[in-house]
């Protein structure tokens, strides 16, 4: 079996890699490692430094393939109210690409790793069958890629399945980038005796899940001949907690004494975002394995091997203007 993961060098595209290589599966790659790392890629991937905007280099690399997963991105919900384009070409003529390069090479099934972004500011938990309202353009540039996927697959009868997955944590995630990931944010600002940083009252409430607790229900969107056509939110709706609560969760387990600092919310930064797994749990018999007590601490040990580090600001504002937040303006991670 042969799978193409693009983002490969990414957080969940190499942890997704790894799975089918243990699998002894083959599997080749795109990435064009803005965001992600050579370090995670495995000797085993048949790597390719390549955008996925670019679409006549995709379709030379994507040959005899069984099943693609997309999941490159730039995972920067916040980042995209300031960056319109850079968004709409990264997710939506982005996976244009991608979806045309698979379908032209007479791929299996295309899996779409979209994002809860998708269903916008809706009285959680958030529902497959809800009608999505994303509130920015990564939402609506996600949920506009859904939408052409369905389109294409059902015109030219090719397999596909929209993975829906939210707050994932876990080893491999980039954690010096100030545009994402708040677990990681905190860790690294922490382990380098730095007071975290919280947006508004920090009574915003999410659910993370572990990386491992998204990889099996991945591969069964991915291979399951039974699930196709299906739209699945990916991740547990349990231990819906604060912000403030994760800083305490963190202040414990690394003994840190710091208060937080609070800045301006950011907009449109929705304050409730819990995903159902009432249909995950049918369709991929999915279950919470991994406690959110221990998900955190493998993001801590992962920082900790790997070391802190400064972090870097490797994206364009486009608008920037007075809606910024003062973090990113003025640099303050
Ligand atoms: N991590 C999460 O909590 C989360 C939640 C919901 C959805 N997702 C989605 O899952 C997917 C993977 O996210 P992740 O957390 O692994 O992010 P990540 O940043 O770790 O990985 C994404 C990879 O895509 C690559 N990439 C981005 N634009 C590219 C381009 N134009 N051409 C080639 N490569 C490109 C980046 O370099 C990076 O290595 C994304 O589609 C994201 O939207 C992630």
């Amino acid at each position: 079996m042969h799978v193409f993961i693009t983002g490969i060098a990414g957080f969940l595209g190499s942890n997704l890699a790894d799975f089918y290589l243990k699998k002894k599966f083959k599997v080749s790659g795109c990435d064009n490692l803005v965001g992600g790392s050579l370090e995670n890629v495995d000797k085993q991937v048949n790597f390719h430094k390549v955008n996925i905007e670019d679409y006549n280099k995709l379709s030379m690399i994507m040959k005899n393939v069984d099943v693609v997963c997309h999941a490159a991105a730039y995972a920067h919900e916040g980042l995209s109210n300031f960056s319109p384009v850079m968004f709409a070409n990264n997710n939506f003529v982005g996976s244009a690409s991608v979806f045309t390069a698979a379908i032209k090479n007479k791929v299996k099934r295309i899996v779409y790793c979209s994002s809860m972004a998708r269903y916008g500011s809706i009285k959680p938990p958030f529902d497959e069958n809800d009608t999505p309202k994303p509130v920015d353009p990564y939402g609506i540039s996600k949920l506009a890629a859904e939408k052409l996927l369905i389109n294409l697959c059902e015109t030219n009868k090719v397999e596909y399945n929209i993975a829906v997955p939210h707050n994932i944590i876990g080893p491999k995630q980039k954690y010096d980038d100030p545009f994402r990931n708040v677990v990681s944010i905190m860790t690294n600002l922490m382990l380098q005796n730095r007071n975290p940083i919280i947006y508004g009252d920090g009574k915003q409430k999410r659910s993370f899940s572990d990386i491992d607790d998204c990889i099996y229900c991945l591969d069964k969107l991915m291979f399951d001949k039974k699930i196709n056509k299906q739209i699945v939110n990916i991740g547990p709706d349990e231990n819906f907690i604060t912000i403030n609560e994760l800083y305490e969760i963190l202040s414990n387990k690394l003994q840190f004494n710091k208060n937080a600092k609070y800045y301006k919310d950011r907009p449109n930064e929705v304050k409730y975002a819990k995903c159902s797994a009432n249909k995950a749990r049918k369709l991929l018999n999915y279950k919470t394995n991994v406690s959110l007590d221990d998900s955190i601490q493998k993001v801590i040990d992962y920082i900790k091997i790997n070391g802190p580090k400064k972090f870097l600001y490797n994206y364009e504002i486009e608008l920037n203007n007075n809606l910024v937040p003062i973090t990113w303006k003025k640099k303050l991670f």
